[in-house]
C-alpha cells in the first residue's frame, strides 16, 4: 500500500522538529527538511527558478561572467581570487532570499548585507555592473522571462541599497 504524506500534518511536523533538534539544526539537510515541512501552497521564487541545482547554476554563471567579461572588471577587482567562497556565500544567501532553505542564516546569522558591503566602494557604476552581470546570467541559464523581470526588480532594490558612495 502506498503511504500518503501530508506535510501539513501536525504530528509529522512535531516529529520533524524533534528530529531537527536532535540533529542540532545546523546542516544543509536540516534547512532543506525544515523548508519542505513549512513550505506554503504558493510556489516561491526558489521553486519557480527550479530549486537548488538551478540556483547554483545561476550563481556559477554570474561569477563566471564576472571573471571572464571585461565589462565587469571593476566589480571583479573587488572580489577575491579564487571566487569559490563568493560563489558559496551568494548561493547560500539567494537560497533563503528567494524563499528556499535559509542556508546563509543557518551558518552566519542575520546577513547584515549592507554592513558586510561597507568595506567595498559601491557607487552607481558598481551597482549597474552587478545588475547587468546578473541579468546576463539569468538569460544564459534560461530563467523564464517574467521571473527574470520579477527577480531583477528585487535585485535592483537590494543592489541600490548597497551603495555607499555618491556617483
Ligand atoms: C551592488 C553591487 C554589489 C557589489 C559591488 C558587491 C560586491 C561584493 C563583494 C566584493 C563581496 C565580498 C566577496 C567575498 O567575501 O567573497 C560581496 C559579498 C556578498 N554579496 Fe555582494 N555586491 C553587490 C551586490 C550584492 C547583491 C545585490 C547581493 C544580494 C542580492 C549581494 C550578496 C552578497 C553576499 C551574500 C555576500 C557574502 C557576504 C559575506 O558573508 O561576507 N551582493 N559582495
Amino acid at each position: 500500500m502506498k503511504c500518503k504524506v501530508d506535510s501539513r500534518c501536525p504530528n509529522l511536523r512535531e516529529a520533524v522538529e524533534k528530529l531537527l533538534d536532535a540533529m542540532n539544526g545546523t546542516r544543509d539537510c536540516c534547512a532543506i527538511i525544515r523548508h519542505m515541512i513549512t513550505e506554503q501552497t504558493q510556489p516561491s521564487a526558489f521553486d519557480l527558478i527550479g530549486g537548488s541545482a538551478k540556483l547554483r547554476e545561476l550563481v556559477d554563471r554570474f561569477y563566471d561572467l564576472m571573471d571572464l567579461e571585461p565589462e565587469f572588471s571593476v566589480i571583479r577587482a573587488l572580489h577575491p581570487t579564487p571566487l569559490d567562497g563568493s560563489r558559496d556565500k551568494l548561493y547560500w544567501f539567494l537560497s533563503g532570499w528567494t524563499g528556499g532553505p535559509d542556508l546563509y542564516t543557518d551558518r552566519f546569522g542575520h546577513p547584515r548585507l549592507r554592513a558586510r558591503h561597507l568595506p567595498y566602494t559601491i557607487a552607481s557604476a558598481e551597482r549597474d555592473q552587478w545588475l547587468r552581470c546578473m541579468a546576463l546570467a539569468m538569460q544564459d541559464v534560461d530563467i523564464e522571462e517574467t521571473l527574470q523581470e520579477r527577480l531583477m526588480q528585487s535585485f535592483y532594490q537590494t543592489a541600490d541599497w548597497m551603495r555607499n558612495k555618491q556617483g
